[in-house]
């Protein structure tokens, strides 16, 4: 008891020394332990001052004391780590959204400073949706919400945390469909394949999905080959796959099979003869190996000797296309095809096989355009070509007997007697012969 109180009186008198003297040691920023503020080394002293007076107290109080010092020593040492503790912990994100597969790594401060162990302990609330590994590295996997925590090691009292929103991967999508074609003729049988294109390239899928929406007429497979089975129409559909609200129409129109047999180009193997006059025209054609090798003898007799008559009434004429084979008239054809379309090309140019310049009796005088109309040598033609066994083949306002627009520079050799007979007969070579010009394909 005696000692006890003694120790007491030591305290108070450190305690009011302190107080005078402004020590650090009992300041408010510096933590207090009692232990060891009654361990410092003036307490020691004042403690001597005041225990001379018997031998076996002065030991017990020595033993005491070494104890004391033991004790001191420690806390000392608790001291000084408490001192390097660590305090807080914070992140600098508190929310984080991330896609499935990506990774984010939130920046940690440690107080203070300067503490120790600043080791770091991470753990997600949810593995599935985003894991955590040690250092800090947080990964996205699937959708949903989680909480990653880091503690720290050296004071588990201490953490921070963040929310962690993990999202499907963002797509990009198709935002455009172009088609090759919007609309198609086909026969029942026949297939056609538009060629598409998706933008932006980039997108996330190319997908295509396609539809019918009449499968009687058409089918369509899911590469976008297009079937016709039977006459009508209907709207093939494609979809972009990653965005269905792009999408392009494309209009099937299924003709007959009839129309389709009528479509096939017939095999000429024969020319034809009617009256003995070789007749080429739109209904009838020649073989495509049909070739005089050049304007036939009788044909270019006969035009040199017009070319000379014209002379000697003042008007040249001069040839400007005399035979063509099947080939050229083939290229000629489908130049003009490229330029004008089918259905004009058939107004003014033969199809291979059906030109009269493939005969070897034809010739195309001077310019080869409408600005030969009603130029005196298109005049002189007309009014005297039959003397010299030449028609006018296709004369002004009879394209629907002939086939052909007014070309009043293609003559066609007949022979003076029957080119004689069809030019007072006032006819066309079809109405003089009873037959008709219509391709049948
Ligand atoms: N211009 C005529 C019709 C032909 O091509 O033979
Ligand atoms: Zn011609």
């Amino acid at each position: 008891m005696k000692e006890y109180k003694k120790r007491i009186a030591v305290f108070l008198v450190i305690l009011s020394l302190a107080a005078f003297s402004g020590c650090d040691f009992i300041s408010k920023e510096t933590p207090v332990n009692v232990q060891s503020i009654a361990s410092q080394p003036s307490i020691e002293t004042s403690d001597n001052a005041n225990s001379a007076s018997d031998t076996n107290t002065k030991q017990n109080t020595e033993t005491e004391k070494e104890t004391d010092k033991n004790t001191s020593d420690k806390n000392r040492k608790e001291s000084d780590e408490d001192k390097n503790k660590v305090t807080g912990l914070t992140l600098d994100v508190t929310e984080l959204t991330l896609e499935v597969g990506q990774s984010a790594l939130p920046k940690v401060t440690v107080e203070p400073s300067d503490a120790e162990n600043k080791n770091e302990i991470w753990e997600s609330s949810d593995k599935n949706i985003a894991d955590v590994n040690s250092n800090g590295v947080i990964e996205a996997f699937s959708p949903g919400k989680c909480v990653v925590t880091v503690t720290s090691e050296d004071n588990p009292s201490v953490s921070a945390a963040v929310n962690v929103t993990v999202k499907e991967i963002e797509k990009t999508k198709v935002s455009e469909i172009s088609v090759s074609f919007t609309e198609a003729t086909l026969k029942v049988g026949e297939s056609v394949m538009p060629v598409v294109t998706m933008s932006p390239s980039n997108a996330d899928t190319l997908q295509e999905e396609w539809t019918s929406n009449n499968e009687t007429v058409a089918t369509v497979d899911k590469y976008g080959n297009i079937t016709a089975h039977s006459e009508g129409s209907c709207t093939v559909t494609v979809t972009s796959v990653s965005n269905k609200s792009v999408k392009k129409n494309i209009k099937i129109i299924v003709e007959s099979n009839e129309t389709a047999n009528q479509g096939i180009k017939p095999i000429v193997t024969d020319a034809t003869y009617i009256n003995g006059i070789l007749v080429v025209n739109k209904s009838y054609g020649l073989p495509s190996d049909y070739n005089p090798g050049g304007l036939t003898w009788e044909c270019a007799e006969a035009f040199e000797a017009l070319r000379q008559g014209a002379a000697e009434d003042g008007i040249n004429i001069y040839l400007s296309s005399g035979f063509r084979s099947y080939e050229t008239q083939n290229q000629l054809y489908n130049s003009y095809v490229n330029l004008y379309g089918k259905e004009t090309a058939d107004t003014f140019s033969a199809r291979p096989g059906h030109s009269e310049h493939q005969t070897g009796l034809a010739i195309d005088c001077n310019i080869v355009n409408d600005s030969f109309i009603g130029t005196p040598e298109a005049v002189w033609l007309e009014e005297h070509c039959y003397e010299y066994g030449f028609i006018i083949r296709y004369p002004q306002g009879k394209e629907s007997i002939t086939g052909y627009k007014y070309e009043p520079w293609h003559i066609r050799y007949l022979g003076v007697e029957t080119a004689q007979d069809v030019y007072y007969s006032g006819l066309m070579l079809e109405e003089y012969l009873g037959i008709d010009s219509v391709y049948s394909y």
